[in-house]
């Protein structure tokens, strides 16, 4: 538990002025126009390949989900997932690991997908990784007749809950208290995350795939 904790300090996000890596804790926000020269040139085309993840990609998930949220055990929508044990996609930039994407089918209703982790890897962040991890589900549900996508977030992760309205996605339900109370059972009572803001509530957010066809 005393390594989990350190997760926490390790870094989860890329500074987008200059480029240092960063944790939850040392992350701020300012705001920018949508011209080119303030949102930053894309990278195009991005070299972004999405695919089922396997026994190798799951020791980098595991990895992932210790530096991004301190536990392989993730608490979300009132349950605990067993990372070792969920369906994942990974996606590769340039050949490279750079995002994982965990998700749980037919949760919590029998038409629904859950997203359990989602993680850009902080050097390959605002490249198109989350996004194309997001579309690479959304291809899959699709044929399964999957009509929602749900995602579970903290009340600190303002750059999360941007990420997924970005997407398309709607506030559901909050939850208030049901982080802070998590974060007792893993050990960390009281922890704080992006901002050094207290994480305290957990926010669920979906996406109608009939809506967004
Ligand atoms: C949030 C996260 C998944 C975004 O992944 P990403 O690959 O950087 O995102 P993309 O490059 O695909 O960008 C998609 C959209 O999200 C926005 N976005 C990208 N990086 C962002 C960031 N750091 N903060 C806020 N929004 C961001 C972009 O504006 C983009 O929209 P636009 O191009 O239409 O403006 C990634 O930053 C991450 O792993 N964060 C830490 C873990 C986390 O918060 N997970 C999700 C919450 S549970």
């Amino acid at each position: 538990m005393k390594d989990e904790k350190k997760g926490l300090h390790r870094p989860v996000y890329e500074c987008t002025v200059c480029a240092k890596e960063i944790p939850w804790e040392g992350g701020r926000l300012r705001l920018i126009c949508d011209e080119a020269a303030c949102h930053g040139e894309r990278k195009t085309p991005s070299p972004i390949q999405v695919r089922e993840g396997d026994g190798h990609d799951r020791i980098a998930l595991l990895e992932a989900s210790r530096r991004f949220f301190s536990s392989t055990q993730l608490h979300a929508f009132g349950e605990v997932f067993p990372l070792a044990h969920t369906s994942f996609l990974v996606a590769e930039f340039a050949g490279e690991r750079a995002g994982f994407l965990s998700y749980s089918l037919h949760f919590p209703k029998q038409d629904e997908v859950a997203i359990v982790l989602m993680a850009v890897l902080p050097g390959f962040q605002g490249r198109g990784v989350g996004r194309a991890l997001e579309g690479a589900l959304e291809a899959f549900c699709r044929p399964k007749e999957m009509h929602r996508i749900l995602i579970a977030s903290t009340n600190d992760n303002i750059p999360g809950l941007y990420f997924y309205q970005r997407l398309g996605y709607r506030f559901k339900s909050l939850s208030v208290g049901e982080a802070e109370t998590a974060l007792v059972d893993h050990g960390m009572p009281g922890a704080r995350g992006f901002g050094g803001i207290p994480i305290r509530d957990e926010l669920v957010l979906v996406k109608d795939l009939a809506r967004h066809p």
